[in-house]
């Protein structure tokens, strides 16, 4: 069974308490079970984190890679500027697919900048957490290596 890892980044352990009108009203915990039922329907297994710290998640992107067939994140605001996770997402070699509960595209101007995407095979973007199962959809359809 393939593992797939979920990764969020910074504020996203606020969702449900967050600004609803752009995230909704689902907890991450939530997300995470939806994430994992759906994974599991799928034939696939789901590991997950979630830190406010990018070291942090570069940490365990590359401890828990070597063991995983594909990565789903949402990076929060480091989308924006963190190059640090642009290269640790190309250095796994996996497959990953990008997901934002808002449209970034429909924000701020700032927000339409993603450094992280071209380390990506797919962005799903305003979608809520139907964009994470959108996501897992995308990483089913990958050849595997
Ligand atoms: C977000 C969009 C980012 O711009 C923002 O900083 C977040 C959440 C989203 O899921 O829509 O924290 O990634």
């Amino acid at each position: 069974m393939g593992t797939i890892l979920l990764i969020h980044g910074p504020n996203l352990n606020l969702l449900g308490k967050r600004d609803s009108a752009h995230y909704g009203t689902t907890a991450l915990a939530d997300i995470e079970k939806l994430v994992s039922s759906e994974a599991k329907r799928l034939g696939l297994d789901v590991k997950t984190f979630q830190s406010n710290h990018e070291g942090a998640l570069i940490d365990w992107l590359q401890q828990e890679s070597p063991n995983a067939s594909g990565i789903i994140i949402n990076p929060g605001a480091l989308t924006h500027y963190s190059y640090a996770l642009h290269d640790a997402l190309v250095d796994t070699s996996l497959p990953c697919v990008e997901v934002h509960l808002s449209d970034v595209n429909a924000r701020e101007e700032w927000r339409r900048v993603s450094v992280t995407a071209p380390a990506c095979i797919g962005l799903v973007s305003g979608k809520k957490e139907q964009g994470y199962i959108e996501a897992l959809a995308i990483l089913k359809e990958q050849p595997k290596k």
